[in-house]
């Protein structure tokens, strides 16, 4: 472990204190020794950012930590890896520790151990940097050799030969990262992922623990960057053939079309499943750990969205368009319109997809038209002329429905 002397711990601890998650550690932990705020939000802090989650390690017994803090903590671990929330914020509490792999993509032994043994085990250098909490610690920052200098340069840079192989979730983080922070992927951590997935590192992942990863990239601010990473390290190939994302085009458009009440994550999922046959990209998710309904919902978005995008292509009046998007998740409108028709998907997503009668079947019963198909046949024929800007009031909207009605009858 190296002490780097620059930048400045208490700057940066200066910087810390101004983020409102930060309050409460301050606060409460200010005077503890051997504990530290690690991995992410370091680095963050680091490059100007204002992180979030803030993670922290202590050297030696959490419980006085977790006692300070004073908030409700899940204990998870007899290492007393924890999740605590305090005033709103919530912290990862972790024991400083080593990890041993016992066989390759198997979860790790834990033992406890210093910060600096703690950092070593870590996945990238630019993760592998601490900031003691303590005000006024002397010295410089506790990192990994060359962690300041690869932030400095933006590059991604492993801390050993086997860490693709001790955890290959670390090749999807590699993407995640590559994608999120822009940075290079320094030539030996590229070519030990490269060697990584031609040896089929991944398989020897459980289905869920990708299937994580892969929401993980899904949900980045990026995901149609976090997508083409794993592209270009190869591993959405290694997943399954058929798997990834072939037009970044399609997938940009498709989340440029989405409205803010669609899934994300469904629907670059959606894109990058789009190959695969309706059967496959089922059992493919399945083993992945998708919950049936992000399943189907992704397998929904995959699959009809050409059809869809036909139908809506052909549409000449609103109500056509209607036709073929009532029902159907925005996920699945948003690709459609991807693959061609974008002003329709639009025109459904932003505007008719609102749009109701002032009516209902109530006051087609109370002007005389019997209970049966009649009552969905005149309402229908409303809502037809309300889209297409034929009736502009309830008046018109009930007059339209009872000419239907009357005349079904
Ligand atoms: N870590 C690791 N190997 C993994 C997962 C995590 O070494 N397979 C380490 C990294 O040092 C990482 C830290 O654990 O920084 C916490 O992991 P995580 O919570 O996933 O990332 P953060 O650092 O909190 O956040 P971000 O995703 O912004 O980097």
């Amino acid at each position: 472990m190296v002490n780097v002397e620059r930048p400045n711990p208490s700057e940066l601890a200066a910087r810390l204190r101004e983020l409102p998650a930060a309050h409460p550690l301050v606060y409460r932990l200010g005077d503890q020794p051997g504990l530290f705020l690690v991995g992410g939000a370091v680095r963050d802090l680091l490059l100007g950012g204002r992180p979030f989650d803030l993670d922290l390690v202590v050297e030696g017994d959490p419980a006085i930590v977790l006692a300070r803090l004073d908030g409700t903590a899940i204990v998870y671990d007899r290492f007393g890896t924890s999740t605590v929330s305090v005033d709103g914020f919530t912290y990862d509490v972790a024991r400083a520790r080593t990890e041993t792999y016992r066989a390759p993509g198997a979860l790790p032994e834990v033992t406890p151990a210093s910060l600096d043994e703690d950092l070593r085990r870590r996945d990238f250098t630019v993760n592998a940097i601490a900031l003691p909490l303590r005000s006024g610690s002397a010295g410089g920052l506790p990192a990994v050799p060359g962690a300041l200098e690869d932030l400095d340069a933006r590059r991604l840079r492993v801390l050993h030969d086997r860490s693709f192989i001790d955890d290959p979730t670390r090749l999807l983080r590699l993407a995640r990262y590559r994608a999120r922070l822009g940075f290079e992927i320094e030539d030996h951590t590229l070519a030990l992922a490269r060697e990584a997935v031609a040896q089929d590192a991944l398989k020897t992942l459980s289905g869920p623990r990708i299937g994580n990863e892969l929401r993980l990239l899904a949900r980045e601010h990026d995901p149609v960057g976090a997508f083409a990473a794993l592209r270009e390290l190869g591993l959405d190939r290694s997943i399954d053939p058929r798997f990834g994302l072939q037009d970044d085009a399609v997938a940009t458009e498709a989340l440029a079309l989405l409205p803010v009440d669609g899934n994300r994550d469904r629907l670059v999922l959606a894109v990058a499943g789009e190959r695969l046959p309706a059967d496959e990209l089922r059992r493919l998710l399945d083993q992945l750990g998708f919950e049936a309904e992000d399943r189907e919902g992704i397998v929904a978005a995959a699959k009809r969205a050409p059809g869809v995008a036909d139908e809506l292509a052909a549409a000449r009046a609103p109500s056509q368009v209607a036709t073929a998007a009532l029902g159907l998740a925005p996920e699945v409108v948003a690709l459609a319109g991807a693959l061609g028709p974008a002003d329709a998907a639009k025109q459904w997503l932003e505007r008719l997809r609102h749009v109701e009668l002032e009516i209902d079947g109530r006051d087609l019963l109370a002007a005389g038209i019997e209970q049966g198909p009649a009552v969905g046949f005149g309402l229908r024929a409303a809502l037809v002329a309300k889209l297409d800007g034929r009736v502009h009031s309830r008046q018109e909207e009930l007059a339209v429905a009872l000419e239907a009605a009357r005349g079904a009858g």
